[in-house]
């Protein structure tokens, strides 16, 4: 007779969302405490550039977060774990946007000629933007409504997440480098390497094996199951 341990009962959907109050106020602390250090008048020598600072690296973290609950639900076996996803997802966009009103307010006074001028001029300002572009995309169509109008093109439009990770390790790399500093930013690619690999080696081991003779059959398979759930609607 073979003991063996009892597998770790699924977590339901109900039992995730009773911890999402209290992740809600995990992911609120960073914002919570500028307010804070700024009645305290402990923002440092200069607020602006603490805040732009310190909002642009609480977006990266959300964004790392976000990124890190599909590898985690499939590593630990725990697939209601996905619907914290968005509320990362939406804190990640949430910090990057406030870093992004204070660049546009605390370094170009909101003025559009200057902003685009720091846009051309300073690489990692055009890195942000083509980062901060498809984050708002991604907020916007985060949800259900867009996810039932686009289907299985919400997720392929949401796989352009892989590519705003690196541009923001990318623009980060470059501020840090800047002032001799990349020690976190390195920790950070090590990170995405970590994440976007753990997806590569699931999308790569669940790649259905196609032979000219099976693909054959799949596409026959298909179209009468398509044409069957069509009738169905
Ligand atoms: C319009 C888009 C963006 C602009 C214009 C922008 C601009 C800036 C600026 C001016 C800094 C400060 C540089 C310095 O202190 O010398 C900075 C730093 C930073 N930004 Fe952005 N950024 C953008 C988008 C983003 C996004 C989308 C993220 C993350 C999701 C991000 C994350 C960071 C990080 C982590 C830092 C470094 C903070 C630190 O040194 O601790 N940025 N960015």
């Amino acid at each position: 007779m073979t003991t063996s341990s009892p597998p770790l009962a699924l977590w339901t959907q109900r039992q995730i969302s009773r911890f999402k109050p209290l992740l809600f106020l995990v992911c609120l602390l960073p914002f919570i405490r500028w307010w804070i250090l700024g009645f305290q008048d402990a923002l440092g020598a200069n607020p602006a550039e603490y805040l732009t600072r310190s909002s642009g690296y609480w977006a990266l973290v959300g964004l790392m977060m976000a990124l890190a609950v599909t590898p985690l639900r499939r590593f630990i076996g725990q697939p209601a774990l996905v619907s914290l996803r968005r509320m990362l997802g939406l804190f990640a966009w949430f910090y990057a946007a406030l870093h992004v009103t204070g660049w546009a307010l605390w370094e170009a006074g909101f003025s559009p000629a200057l902003m685009l001028d720091d846009i051309v001029q300073r690489t990692f300002v055009t890195l942000g933007v083509i980062a901060f572009l498809p984050m708002t995309l991604l907020a916007i169509t985060s949800t259900r409504g867009w996810i039932r109008r686009l289907k299985q093109r919400w997720q392929q439009l949401h796989r352009v997440v892989y590519a705003v990770g690196i541009l923001v390790v990318w623009h980060f790399w470059l501020v840090r480098d800047g002032k001799n500093d990349t020690f976190e930013p390195w920790v950070f690619a090590a990170l995405l390497v970590v994440l976007l690999g753990a997806r590569l080696v699931h999308a790569l081991k669940t790649r259905p094996s196609v032979s000219p003779a099976s693909a054959h059959r799949a596409c026959h398979h298909t179209a009468v199951a398509g044409s069957a759930s069509e009738t169905r609607g």
